[in-house]
């Protein structure tokens, strides 16, 4: 069973325009994925609701965007080079390549025995301008933290922000993982949302605390089941080489559970790293103290593509309407990709597909708003279902008569006359 819904919301996403296979008319290219029409409003809703959580609702965090590619020198302040590596083991009958933490003595493949481990950088390497060298070599970040880091001291310059405050900030990242899989779950390329928060090291505590909070309540309020939502402290064992302590949010996929998003205590160890390596001081005058203080760092770091895989999983549900199956995706209000459909009911009547087309042009203008007549309209409704559209607009041969229009509701598919000059207000207070 549950392996089957992972298999359904593939299926879904490739069928609807959510995503695909990068590539694909080459065979695609493993463990990579493309977002489709769908997909890309999908993941813009849940990065606008990050934004509006982290940047916009609070008065501590200012957003930035750094550039991918970094100065070399970051990833040995920061520890990269050296400690961000996992162990691999190879199997020495079929070949195939395993996580050393991941296996046990045997091949689970072919029951082959394993090379000794080896440490394996896990950052994406290449070389910037025409020679290939040692001289040039660049790499692609592996988190988007550094980039918040290595801006500090142009923040305090910039902003003059009083401690305890944040850097937001959303893009792509890149690791060069020895067992990608589980659809967009674990990918090579790969979307992040990091806040960086500056704290007083006595502060960091007490604020690691109420990160964890403030995040699980973002999924809570984007509509996750709370069931399928845990935190799960980390062992010593398990922590980041700059952590001290971390706490992840689980979700409970179709293949398990599994991390969303951690928050960590990064203590003072990036700032310090990057004071050590770049010879710049990166400390925070508190002009009440005159004191020079090493902000320690409170970070929640989540994944867009996880999120939105989540997202997708728990809202994907089958109901049985009559004698039929019902594919709907019930994502939260904020998130669905496409608010209104306007549908006309008889696509051959000129007068109503007029109209409905007029209606559609008049709410684009307000809220995200698709015309859709290539169907009978069980047919389109149940397209809009499966896509998660909140409303649908039909018009039909009495809305010519009496100027009004049916507003079906995605869940409970209830059916309300509306009047068209009052259509717009009574459609945006339904969001
Ligand atoms: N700056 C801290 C950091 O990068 P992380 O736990 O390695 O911490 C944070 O990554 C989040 O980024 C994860 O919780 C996950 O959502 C996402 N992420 C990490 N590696 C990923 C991968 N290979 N594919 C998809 N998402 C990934």
């Amino acid at each position: 069973m549950a392996e089957n819904l992972m298999d359904k919301v593939v299926s879904l996403c490739k069928r609807r325009g959510f995503i695909f296979q990068s590539s694909d008319i080459y065979g695609g290219l493993a463990n990579t994925w493309d977002y489709g029409p769908y997909g890309v409003e999908l993941k813009n809703n849940v990065k606008r609701s990050w934004w509006k959580s982290v940047v916009y609702e609070r008065n501590d965090i200012f957003g930035m965007d750094a550039a991918i590619l970094m100065h070399p020198k970051v990833w040995e302040a920061s520890g990269h080079l050296k400690g961000f590596t996992d162990l691999l083991v190879d199997c020495k009958k079929c070949r195939k390549r395993f996580r050393a933490d991941q296996v046990a003595d045997k091949c689970p493949e072919c029951g082959g025995g394993f090379t000794e481990a080896r440490a394996f950088n896990l950052m994406l390497k290449t070389f910037l301008g025409p020679v290939e060298d040692v001289n040039s070599i660049s790499y692609l970040r592996p988190e988007t933290a550094q980039g918040i880091f290595v801006n500090f001291s142009n923040i305090l310059d910039s902003k003059h922000p009083k401690l305890p405050f944040g850097l937001a900030q959303i893009g792509k990242s890149f690791r060069n993982e020895i067992t990608p899989g589980n659809f967009t779950f674990r990918t090579r390329e790969f979307e992040q949302m990091e806040v960086e928060y500056f704290v007083h090291p006595n502060d960091a505590e007490k604020s690691l605390e109420e990160w964890i909070d403030y995040r699980f309540n973002w999924y809570l309020a984007l509509g996750l089941n709370k069931n399928n939502l845990r935190k799960r402290p980390h062992g010593k064992d398990e922590l980041a080489h700059y952590a001290l302590a971390c706490t992840d949010i689980e979700y409970n996929f179709p293949f398990g559970w599994s991390e969303l998003e951690g928050i960590a205590n990064r203590t003072d160890f990036d700032l310090k790293q990057h004071e050590r390596v770049s010879g710049k001081e990166l400390r925070y005058l508190d002009e009440a103290t005159k004191e020079k203080v090493l902000p320690y760092i409170i970070e929640p770091s989540g994944g867009v593509d996880r999120s939105i895989l989540a997202f997708l999983a728990d809202a994907y549900i089958e109901e049985k309407v009559k004698d039929d199956i019902r594919v709907v995706l019930k994502l939260h209000k904020d998130l669905a990709p496409t608010k209104v459909a306007v549908l006309p009911l008889l696509r051959n009547r000129p007068e109503i597909v007029e109209l409905a087309k007029s209606i559609a042009a008049d709410l684009k203008k307000s809220i995200i708003t698709v015309y859709d007549d290539t169907g009978a309209i069980g047919k389109l409704y149940r397209r809009q279902d499966e896509v998660g559209t909140l409303l649908c607009v039909t018009v039909d041969v009495q809305s010519l008569e009496d100027k009004q229009v049916t507003v079906r509701e995605r869940d409970s598919m209830q059916q309300e006359r509306i009047s068209i000059d009052r259509l717009k207000e009574y459609l945006q207070g339904r969001f």
